[in-house]
């Protein structure tokens, strides 16, 4: 069973916005579209740019760096020149307090 780590706060994570966060030494990108947070890892699988950094459109995030794109949902590469997905991490939200499963 995975264990839930309370990572942020919701009321901090206006809706279309994005936010970098260290969990573990581990950089995570969360992301608020149409009500829902999501969570992947923030550093690009091409070059280790901070995906955070880059543009939020609709579910996919641009990467600052050379611009590849990637599902905020799924953490899946949408277009070169990254072909690797990154990681993907299960949110859930309990009041103000944004948890994810690592
Ligand atoms: S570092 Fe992200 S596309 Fe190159």
């Amino acid at each position: 069973m995975r264990a839930y780590r309370k990572i942020f706060s919701l009321e901090k994570l206006p809706e279309g916005s994005k936010v970098q966060v260290e969990v573990d030494g581990m950089e995570i990108g969360l992301f608020r579209v149409n009500g829902t947070v999501y969570a992947i890892d923030n550093i690009c699988s091409h070059a280790r740019a901070p995906l955070s950094d880059g543009e939020l459109d609709g579910y996919e995030i641009a990467c600052p760096l050379h611009g590849a794109r990637f599902d905020i949902r799924t953490g899946e590469a949408k277009t070169a020149p990254a072909y690797e997905p990154v990681a993907c991490y299960d949110v859930k939200v309990e009041g103000d307090d944004i948890y994810i499963a690592l």
